[in-house]
């Protein structure tokens, strides 16, 4: 079984001194987490000390986003290795708000997947369908070409070290989470992409999460999915008792 990984993903929220707390909190209430994957996303500014709070735990740390050249003249961007010298494990590439507000195309979530994957940072790679798109009968149509393009280039070996979070984006923040059923069809077309692309079993190796509205009345029905391999979590990653609950969720079903 592939042991579930839950991340909190705090988007622009928080500041040092709260963000701070939060995992304080949080490393004071998860002490009996052996077999799950508990990974922090906080803004570039608190990666650093939410890095040192976690430095004895087994808890990872992720950035939100980052740039795919190496270095140089590229103002305000954060190159792979800045992430890597700070501590970070993961960073999330192609989540939909990058792609709806500063203009990420599949294009450019290949070329930080590569960087990622070059510097050794596990990449979240977020892919998932609009309202519209799932209305007019797309899912399917979307989530392979984003799928295919964020890959291209990648050996099956990379593919498999990489994780992917299912979001559809009409279930991001609006409390509107999907069934466990709408998920799990679309995870399975995603290892069936992957199969078809890179062969039989591939597709079964990689862990794919679940984004968009989850929270801790939820997570038992999505996480409980052996195709649901953990959760990508926004809102409810802000609150300590909250996030906690979905994790320990995620350690029941690992
Ligand atoms: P949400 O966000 O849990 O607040 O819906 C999930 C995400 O965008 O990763």
């Amino acid at each position: 079984m592939r042991p579930k990984v839950v991340a909190g993903n705090w988007k622009m929220h928080m500041d040092l001194e709260s963000g701070t707390q939060l995992v304080r909190d949080l490393l004071g209430q998860l002490t009996d987490i052996k077999k799950s994957r508990v990974v922090f996303c906080p803004p570039f500014p608190l990666l650093y000390p939410v890095g040192e709070l976690l430095k004895d735990s087994e808890f990872g740390l992720g950035a939100q986003n980052l740039f795919w050249e190496e270095k140089g003249a590229f103002t305000g961007e954060v190159s792979a290795s800045m992430l890597k010298s700070v501590g970070c494990q993961y960073v999330i590439i192609g989540h939909s708000e990058r792609r709806k507000y500063f203009g990420e195309t599949d294009e450019t979530v290949n070329r930080k997947i590569h960087r990622a994957l070059t510097e050794g940072l596990t990449p979240i790679v977020c892919v998932g369908e609009t309202l519209v798109e799932r209305e007019a009968g797309k899912t399917h149509e979307v989530v392979q070409r984003q799928v295919e393009g964020a890959f291209q280039g990648l050996s099956a070996e990379a593919v498999q070290n990489l994780i992917i979070a299912y979001e559809p984006v009409w279930a991001i923040g609006t409390g509107k989470n999907a069934t466990p059923e709408q998920a799990v069809e679309v995870h399975q077309l995603i290892r069936q992409i992957l199969n078809q692309k890179y062969g039989e079993g591939i597709g079964e190796n990689v862990t794919i999460q679940y984004g968009g509205s989850v929270n801790e009345k939820n997570a038992e029905s999505l996480l409980g999915q052996p195709d649901i391999d953990g959760a990508l979590v926004g809102g409810a990653s802000l609150k300590a008792d909250r996030f906690a609950a979905i994790v320990r969720i995620g350690e029941q079903y690992s």
